[in-house]
């Protein structure tokens, strides 16, 4: 796994329940779920990501929802991420929440 995917896992907080519920709009079971997840998605999960990026070798590829990058950084460490005309391109209409929530939380640890 790469080292900064490694680092940010070691030392990521977990999302708030109230940005669980308030900004994603999660109230059920997925709730608990994602806030057992630190940051996004789980490292096997990032592993996998890697794994399929590195067979498919996308030259074009679209994350909707960046959250803390994990993915990103997953997906861009692929082997091939050298590859001409390569680009993941990230949308999230919630980073300015998810970056102040991050700022606030590492600020408080
Ligand atoms: C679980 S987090 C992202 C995890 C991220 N892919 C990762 O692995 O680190 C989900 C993200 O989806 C974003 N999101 C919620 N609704 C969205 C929408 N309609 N379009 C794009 N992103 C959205 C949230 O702001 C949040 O950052």
């Amino acid at each position: 796994m790469n080292e900064v995917l490694r680092a940010l896992y070691e030392t990521c907080p977990k999302l708030t329940t109230a940005y669980i519920k308030d900004v994603l709009g999660l109230h059920d079971d997925r709730a608990i779920r994602v806030a057992e997840i630190t940051g996004g998605i789980s490292r096997d999960e990032a592993d996998m990501l890697s794994d399929v990026v590195r067979e498919v070798k996308p030259i074009h590829s679209l994350e909707v929802g960046l959250g803390y990058g994990f993915s990103a950084i997953a997906i861009c460490d692929a082997a091939y991420q050298d590859a001409p005309g390569r680009r993941h391109i990230v949308i999230d209409p919630h980073q300015t929440e998810f970056a102040k929530l991050f700022r606030d939380l590492r600020r408080d640890a």
